[in-house]
Order: structure tokens, then sequence, then C-alpha cells
């Protein structure tokens, strides 16, 4: 699986949810991405408004991409979206249902790489990776993948089905899963970082961190791109799937692929506090 993946991958949350940019712009900022080498596309069935919009980021990628062999697109079930509140539902009846629209959405027969999007706390753990292994055995999805949970909760679904990823937050101001980052790399399994940047508001306060000027400037590159370079050094199977709503910023976060930090870099990055205020 990992000869496949690109060095960065792209997310596509924000072309879906609140303050997302007409389907025309969304459809280009996703080509744009892919053709910057962002061959891996994460996505899930609640990127979208409301329930009433399930699959909306599904359908937009999947229209974007239409014909293209060349590139892997993940998803994910587990969560809701009442009068567009987040809400958890990991039963295995939902994640069921939720796949089988996955697919309709996708247009396509088997998912590449389904995620269950966050452990539900009202349902046992283990019965919402067995519905994933279930899924798996019947063909509608290729691999599994975990998002939001600890290294126990991943060895524990390793003792019931293959889990190829894990996709947790990982980002100069959030560090709490670098050493889940560390678990994947020793254990071969990709970790997918997300909010690679902050996310919306604190991607925008990374120029205010001026530990971030200098090496940019090094690499010609920009305190975006640094900050997705720094994230991938965190484990040896780290992808970052950075998000954007314009093709300029995809591009350049595209543009930490080719961006080896020094190690005197990364300790300035390391011991630099980060504060979310
Ligand atoms: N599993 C989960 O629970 C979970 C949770 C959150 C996110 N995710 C996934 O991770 C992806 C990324 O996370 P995210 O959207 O929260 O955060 P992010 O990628 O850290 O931040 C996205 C924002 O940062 C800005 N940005 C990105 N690259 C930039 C650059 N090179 N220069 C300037 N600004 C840049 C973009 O602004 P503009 O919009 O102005 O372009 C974008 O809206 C999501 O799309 C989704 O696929 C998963």
């Amino acid at each position: 699986m990992f000869e496949s993946l690109p060095p960065i991958g792209f997310g596509g949350m924000p072309l879906s949810i609140q303050g997302r940019p007409s389907e025309e712009v969304g459809r280009r900022v996703i080509q744009a991405a892919v053709d910057a080498g962002m061959t891996l596309v994460d996505t899930a069935d609640v990127y979208c408004l409301d329930d009433s919009d399930i699959g909306h980021n599904e359908r937009l990628i999947a229209s974007a991409l239409q014909g293209r062999s060349d590139v892997n697109i993940a998803t994910k079930g587990g969560l809701r979206r009442p009068r567009g509140a987040w809400t958890n539902d990991a039963s295995p009846q939902h994640l069921r249902e939720a796949c089988e629209k996955s697919l309709r959405a996708l247009g396509v027969d088997q998912i590449w790489l389904y995620q269950l999007h966050a452990p539900d706390p009202r349902v046992s753990f283990a019965s919402s990776v067995e519905a994933l292994a279930e899924l798996q055995r019947e063909g509608k999805i290729r691999h599994v993948g975990l998002s939001n949970v600890s290294v126990k909760e991943i060895e524990l679904a390793r003792s019931i089905v293959n889990v190829v990823s894990v996709q947790n937050r990982l980002n100069p101001y959030f560090r709490e899963s670098i050493p889940v980052a560390k678990y994947c790399a020793k254990e071969d399994i990709a970790f997918l970082a997300y909010s690679p940047v902050g996310g919306g508001r604190l991607a925008k306060k990374l120029p205010e961190f001026d530990v971030l000027w200098p090496i940019a400037a090094s690499h010609d590159a920009s305190v975006h791109a640094v900050t997705i370079a720094w994230v991938r050094a965190q484990g040896s199977t780290v992808i970052p799937i950075p998000a954007a709503r314009t093709a300029e910023h995809a591009i350049d976060s595209a543009k930490a692929a080719s961006i080896t930090l020094t190690a005197d870099e990364l300790a300035r990055i390391d011991e630099a506090e980060f504060s979310r205020a």
C-alpha cells in the first residue's frame, strides 16, 4: 500500500462545510492539489452542511477526479450532522448504512480506504471495528483505517482487523499524537496527520511565529509549507493532509514534499511555543 502513497495528501473538508466556495471552485482546487502531487484525497460522508447534505464532499471529489485512476480516495463513517452539529454514531447499523451511501456518493464498487471517524462513547469500540471488518469481508471496502484514536485503541482494533492507517490531529499547536505517530512508524501503519497547519483560525496565525520565518527563507518556502514539513518529520509513515479553499494554498502546501528540515531546524520548531490564544 505504502509504495503508492504520496508524501503529502489533500483534505477536502473546507470545500464542503460552512464557508465553502462554489462547487466549480472546489473542483478546481481538488484538481490543482492532485496535479501538484497530492494523490491521496481524504474526505468523509459528514463533510457537508447538515444531514440533508451528507456526501457533498465525496460527490464533489468524485466529480472533480472522474477518470483519474492515479488518485486514491479515503473516506470515513461514524459521525452524523443533525441540523449542522457534529455527533457520534459508530453503531454497526449506522456504519453499514453510511458505507453504502459513501459507495454511491463516490460512484465506486469498493472504497479504497474506509476510516472509523472516531470512537463512539455510547458504542463498544470493538463492535464498531467489527462492523468495518465485515464490510471488508464483503468487499465493500479495501483497507480499514481509524481516526481520533489512542495507541491502546489501535492495538485493540488490530486484534480484530488489519489496520493500515490512523488519522489524528498533528501540528505545532497540538502535539499530543506524536507518540501515536511514532507507534505507527514502528508498526508500518500510515499516519494521516490532520489539521497539519492548525486548522482554520490557527492556520492563519502561523505567520505570527518568528521561529518559522528564517527556516522558510532558507528553503525558499512559505511558513505553512515549513510547518507541513515539520509535521511530516514526526514519523517515517506520516502523511500530512492539509486542506485549502484556493488552488494557490493547495499548490503551496504540496511544496512541503520537497522540503527536508535539518536537525537544527526541527529542534528550533520543537522548542518553540505555539500559543493558541
Ligand atoms: N479525522 C478527523 O476528525 C478530521 C478533523 C479535521 C480535519 N480532518 C481532515 O484533515 C484535513 C485538513 O484539516 P483542516 O482543514 O482542519 O486543517 P488544515 O489543513 O491545517 O488548515 C486548513 C486551512 O489552512 C489554510 N492553509 C492550508 N495550507 C495553506 C498554505 N499553504 N498557505 C496558507 N494557508 C493555508 C487553508 O486556508 P484557505 O481555506 O483560505 O485556503 C485552509 O482552510 C481536512 O480537510 C480533513 O480531510 C480530519
